[in-house]
């Protein structure tokens, strides 16, 4: 009977979904520290648990480290600690380091968080991957940017979400952005060189050091392009066939990229880029399940669970590979102009583009307020046997679906 020990701030709906696989894996005892009290639990979730700890700060480690240690007084003794939080990935590695909790070291943690270290690392190893550096003055960001040449993106090293990620295109560009949020050696900027190219995922399982499963989504368009350009609804879509030639190249990177990182046992949300040259360039390592609806995406195009395949893989090191049976596609609808969600059209003509596919919707509420992201204020999740027909649906919703803001 493994004692499995969660952690997660706020119970957002994907959040409250891994808990209760974790809570459903057969034989776990199940405790979980956070800040949202026990009851915002639903009495299914919330009656698995054998402990709850609430605490003010998951992520100051040394605060975790005694919450950890004190709920496993009450549980008797913890066998695994996990949360899917990227800001919890390396807070969850020092506490276990300091408990001696088996699971996925300090060293390992920082090389998938921090992103020029994992660069710097997937580099040294012959790994293909964006020109980078991290600076800490205005000296520094323009001798960087006279050695790659405009654009470049400047980043925050541990950042998630495309949060505070810009592009800059030109000299006056880099001058202003110098200007407004100068980078400071106590707070360093990651300068990368601008990558042209189709941006994918590659989310990978790895089972005691080797790859046995693995998926492919490619993004329309870059989630960066999708922030620059605010009439831009997002969409993915996960292929039926990833076994082509055309992949053979990531195939190939992605798991050595991840055995290179360090992981042994795991699920790793990779991006990569695609170049009009054919070559590749991986982008960035998460190592947890992947946000934006994906883990539901993945679990429709193999007819299976991620979530509960995750809570396995973290407690027991097991994953069967599931066979790939649909393509997916999400179409994220967005706001248009200044305000709350006042109306949506188009539906009835995106419907009958899409007819026969959908299998989920969110759609925006009105009076909803924007998420000002490129997950935008709503979703529409399609499958079908044949990727051509969830292009066609995707293109469908997305042009036809109109979320206006007022
Ligand atoms: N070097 C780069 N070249 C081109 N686009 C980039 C580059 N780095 C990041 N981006 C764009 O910015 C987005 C966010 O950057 P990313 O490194 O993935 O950080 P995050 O952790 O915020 O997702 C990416 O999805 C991509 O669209
Ligand atoms: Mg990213």
């Amino acid at each position: 009977m493994p004692d499995v020990v969660f952690v997660a701030p706020y119970f957002l709906p994907t959040t409250a979904r891994f808990i209760d696989a974790v809570g459903r894996t057969p034989g776990v005892r199940l405790g979980l520290i956070s800040h949202d009290p026990r009851e915002k639990l639903g009495p299914d979730v919330s009656n698995r648990l054998t402990s709850h700890l609430r605490v003010d700060n998951t992520l100051d480690t040394a605060h975790l480290v005694g919450a950890v240690a004190a709920i496993g007084r009450q549980m008797g003794g913890i066998d695994r600690l996990m949360g899917p939080l990227e800001e919890l990935q390396v807070p969850l590695a020092v506490v276990r380091e300091q408990l001696g909790i088996a699971g996925i070291d300090v060293e390992t943690a920082r090389n998938f968080r921090d992103k020029d270290r994992m660069k710097s690392v997937m580099a040294r190893n012959g790994l293909p991957c964006a020109r980078h550096r991290l600076v800490g003055t205005a000296d520094e960001v323009r001798r960087f940017i006279s050695e790659v040449g405009l654009p470049v993106v400047a980043k925050p090293p541990a950042g998630s979400g495309t949060r505070n990620t810009f592009r800059l295109n030109d000299p006056q560009q880099v001058e202003d952005w110098l200007a407004w949020s100068s980078p400071a050696r106590d707070q360093p900027t990651l300068l990368e060189e601008f990558v042209i190219g189709e941006e994918h995922a590659f989310d990978c399982v790895f089972v005691k050091g080797r790859p046995v499963w693995w998926n492919i989504t490619r993004y329309y368009p870059t989630p960066l392009q999708v922030m620059e350009n605010p009439w831009i609804q997002w969409a993915v879509i996960l292929p039926l066939d990833i076994s082509g030639p055309e992949y053979e190249d990531i195939r190939q990177a992605g798991p050595r990229a991840i055995a290179t990182l360090g992981l042994e046992t795991g699920l790793v949300h990779m991006e990569w880029f695609r170049r009009p040259d054919g070559s590749i360039a991986i982008s960035e390592a998460a190592v947890r399940p992947p946000g934006a609806q994906f883990s539901t995406l993945i679990s429709y195009a193999h007819d299976f669970d991620l979530y509960a395949a995750w809570a396995r893989l973290m407690t027991y090191e097991e994953f069967d590979p599931p066979e790939r049976k649909f393509a997916v596609g999400a179409a994220y609808l967005r706001g248009q102009g200044q305000g709350r969600v006042v109306g949506i059209t188009g539906l009835e003509r995106a419907q009958a583009g899409a007819a026969g596919t959908v299998v989920e919707v969110q759609l925006p509420k009105e009076g909803q307020t924007p998420s000002g992201h490129y997950e935008g204020e709503g979703f529409v999740i399609v499958r079908h046997p044949e990727t051509s027909r969830v292009e066609e649906a995707i293109a469908a919703i997305v042009s036809n679906v109109k979320v206006e803001l007022g």
